[in-house]
């Protein structure tokens, strides 16, 4: 079935036109491949991403969840990668760069191929087309090496762009996490409470009904609510036990403390931890601090991280306590519905508890000896 110039200009415009609006490298990658895949009438197409860190290179495959990775200099890939040009292989077990082992495991018998090299505003070559097994006699054509080559000079911006908002947005949730255990670590509690937080707050989240995507930030915010405590002084933070009132007064500094470090940011992820950082010990009653703010006035994501705070901080051992038995725990949960705690979510807690109990067994401390 050949195309028209006409039809082909339609079938790249439409697939760049989605392709545009695809922001995770992962989903993008599995749209550009079924263009190139429809554009030049393959049977497969792959699109192989260069990770120069690593010197491998990647491939999302379609309808699986695995990342393929392979050595960058292997096979026919990296061979057009190195050598930044495109290449035709009508017979490709004639070519000393193929490698079998690939059909050799899937059982998927390559026999015509097509790869060219994909560049990046820099032209800089960033990774590879491949495509696999042309449907009709004869194989590619010079004809289809156009055509794709004129297709992935339309996607590979968007390639590049996802890729670099991924690699921001790896960056940003690395330091937050970073830092929301440096917070913790001073006051010697272990990096697995922020981790529990991190889950209890996911895992509150999506009972609650809150979007995908706002499970996600607060998952990765929830872990920066102590952030303030960055500034307070050893002889408060790590008292062995409990505070008189000025001290009282300097620890609960930390959640505006915590608060103004973090307000600058524009970030999705900065802002929803400053949030996080200001609301925590706001209760729902109104008597918390820093603001008394009352009821729904508190933001989802602090009444959320003030349940999955207090549960983790109740069951484990502090420097001023012991850690609480459940019992306790859970009668202290019943009397502050509603006052403390937002009641739907206490409600959310007991309804689900055995998948709290879940994370806290999967994130247990260990002490050594
Ligand atoms: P944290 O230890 O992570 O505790 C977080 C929150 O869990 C506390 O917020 C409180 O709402 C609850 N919580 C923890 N332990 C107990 C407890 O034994 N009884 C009750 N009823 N609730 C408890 P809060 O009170 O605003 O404290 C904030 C942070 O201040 C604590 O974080 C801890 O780092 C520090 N802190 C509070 N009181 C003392 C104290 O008497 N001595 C020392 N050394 N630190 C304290
Ligand atoms: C490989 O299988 O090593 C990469 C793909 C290819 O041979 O071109
Ligand atoms: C594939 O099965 O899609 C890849 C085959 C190859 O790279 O040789
Ligand atoms: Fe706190
Ligand atoms: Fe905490």
């Amino acid at each position: 079935m050949k195309q028209n110039a006409n039809e082909l200009l339609e079938l790249i415009f439409s697939y760049v036109t989605k392709i545009a609006s695809i922001h995770e490298p992962d989903k993008l990658l599995v749209e550009v491949a079924k263009m190139g895949r429809d554009i030049v009438n393959a049977d497969r197409c792959s699109v192989w991403m260069l990770d120069s860190d690593t010197n491998t290179l990647w491939t999302k495959v379609a309808h699986g969840v695995d990342f393929l990775r392979i050595p960058a200099d292997s096979g026919i890939v990296g061979d057009v990668i190195a050598k930044a040009e495109a290449k035709i292989i009508n017979d490709v077990y004639a070519d000393p760069h193929f490698n079998r082992s690939v059909d050799e495991e899937t059982g998927y018998k390559t026999e015509t191929m097509m790869v060219l090299p994909i560049h990046n505003s820099l032209d800089k070559v960033v990774g590879a087309m491949q495509v696999i097994n042309k449907k009709e006699r004869g194989g590619f054509t010079q004809e289809d090496l156009q055509h794709l080559l004129l297709a992935s000079t339309y996607v590979a911006e968007s390639i590049e762009s996802s890729l670099l908002l991924e690699e921001i947005d790896a960056t940003q949730r690395e330091l937050v996490y970073i830092m929301g255990v440096t917070g913790e670590s001073r006051s010697k509690e272990t990096g697995n409470h922020v981790k529990r937080v991190a889950e209890y707050s996911r895992l509150l989240a999506e009972l609650y009904g809150l979007s995908d995507k706002e499970c996600n930030v607060l998952k990765d915010a929830s872990p920066m609510h102590d952030l303030g405590k960055i500034a307070i002084p050893d002889a408060v933070l790590n008292k062995p036990g409990r505070f008189n009132e000025e001290e009282r007064r300097i620890m609960d500094t930390h959640a505006e403390l915590g608060y103004n470090i973090l307000k600058g940011s524009e970030r999705t992820l900065l802002k929803a931890a400053a949030i996080v950082a200001y609301q925590h010990h706001e209760k729902y009653n109104g008597t918390g601090y820093p603001n008394q703010l009352k009821g729904e006035a508190i933001h989802i994501y602090g009444r959320i991280t003030a349940i999955a705070d207090v549960f983790d901080a109740l069951g484990s051992d502090r420097v001023y306590k012991k850690a609480w038995d459940d019992e306790k725990i859970f009668k202290l949960f019943r009397e502050e519905q509603g006052e403390h705690f937002d009641p739907k979510l206490v409600d959310l807690f007991f309804e689900n508890l055995e998948q709290f109990l879940t994370i806290r067994e999967t994130f247990k401390d260990t002490y050594d000896g």
